[in-house]
């Protein structure tokens, strides 16, 4: 299985989610790859936020691995899975889909606990005490479909 996260940035919620969902996998010896991505292109190269580096470290999850790049379509071919974080990250990223091959590939990550709900991963970017929240709601979502996988 290779899954892809999207966010805005990248360097917020899809690193998080990235981290997780590998750890998870790791953790029950599941050969998946799991990546993350941006819409935009202003922290390509950068490392996490430090606020998700300290709160994933806090769980037990390294990120500091990861560097952030940007969407591109051909990540539509490369990937099985692709986990957007809110509502304008799905529009996003469905403009550069051609086909529904594509567009069945995505979806609202918090769609995995609550079906149905379109509800987004809020950014935490200008809300420090955010992280944790978000870390909260990524685990549960991940636990969710890995669960549905095993
Ligand atoms: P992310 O958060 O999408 O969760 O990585 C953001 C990080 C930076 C910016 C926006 C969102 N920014 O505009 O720089």
């Amino acid at each position: 299985m290779k899954i892809l996260m999207v966010c805005l940035g990248n360097i917020c919620r899809s690193p998080l989610a990235e981290g997780i969902m590998q750890h998870k996998a790791n953790e029950l010896g599941l050969d998946w790859t799991v990546d993350s991505a941006g819409t935009g292109y202003w922290h390509v190269g950068d490392l996490p936020d430090n606020r998700s580096i300290a709160i994933a470290r806090q769980y037990g999850v390294d990120i500091t691995g990861q560097r952030a790049r940007q969407f591109t379509a051909a990540d539509f071919e490369r990937f099985d899975k692709i986990f957007v974080m809110d509502t304008q990250n799905l529009r996003d990223v469905l403009r550069h889909a051609a086909g529904e091959a594509h567009w069945s590939k995505v979806e609202l990550i918090l769609n995995q606990v609550h079906p149905g709900e379109n509800r987004s991963v809020p950014d935490p970017y200008y809300d420090d005490n955010g992280f944790d929240r978000v870390f909260r709601m990524l685990d549960e979502a991940c636990e969710a479909f890995i669960r549905q996988q095993v």
